[in-house]
């Protein structure tokens, strides 16, 4: 799919504020500094639409982008920050958990983990909680410009075997880096497939 436009829509305190059209919309979620709104950069060839951060935490509200006039694409906040008041403690904010089960527009959530790292529980944790709520999802791999191949595939198959403990299929899955657009393409086309049903 070839990106026309891509402009800022809103951002929303709550899925109660997020935009009433109800167009397909695919959403991106995942840990902290995990580089969600990178690959949003990365997928519309756009640096500044989405902001970025060294900093664990920059995205704190939901952020609804248009493509091409015609589907959402949508920038969360991170999971699995712990600030220091109290009540943004909480692993999954409710922010996040109430947006995933409540936003009728979702078409698909696309979860974010680092190429980087051995499955995490956390990361094990949410992908069960949106399987079990029955959530379309797929998974991407992220920063792939920093790991070797061949010591990635080791870690993708601990990751496989990790959700096959919880579930009988896996759900597709794309591997990505925002800095050499790796999988970009690859991820357009499968919101394009999914657009055209
Ligand atoms: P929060 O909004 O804080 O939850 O973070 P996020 O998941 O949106 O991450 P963000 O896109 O802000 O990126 C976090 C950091 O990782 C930034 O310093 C990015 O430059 C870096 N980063 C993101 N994607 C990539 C990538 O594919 N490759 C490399 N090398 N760095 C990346
Ligand atoms: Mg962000």
């Amino acid at each position: 799919m070839k990106i026309k436009s891509a402009e800022f829509v809103k951002s929303s305190q709550s899925w109660k504020e997020c935009p009433e059209s109800k167009i397909q919309e695919y959403a991106f979620i995942g840990r902290s500094n995990v580089g969600k709104s990178s690959l949003i950069n990365a997928l519309t060839s756009r640096k500044y639409l989405a902001k970025t951060s060294g900093t664990p935490g920059k995205t704190q509200l939901i952020n609804h982008f248009i493509i091409n006039e015609s589907w959402f694409l949508t920038d969360l906040p991170g999971y699995g920050y712990a600030k220091v008041s109290k009540s943004s403690r909480k692993v999954f904010q409710k922010l996040i958990t109430d947006y995933i089960l409540n936003r009728q527009q979702l078409t698909n959530l696309f979860i974010l983990i680092d190429s980087r790292h051995d499955p995490l529980q956390i990361d094990i944790d949410f992908i069960t909680f949106v399987g079990e709520s029955q959530i379309p999802f797929s998974i991407i791999y992220t920063k792939y410009d920093k790991v070797k191949p061949k010591g990635f595939e080791d870690t993708l198959k601990k990751h496989e075997a990790k959700l096959y403990e919880v579930f009988s299929d896996l759900p597709p899955i794309f591997v990505t880096s925002a800095e050499t657009k790796h999988g970009c393409d690859e991820i357009l086309d499968y919101i394009e497939q999914i657009n055209a049903n």
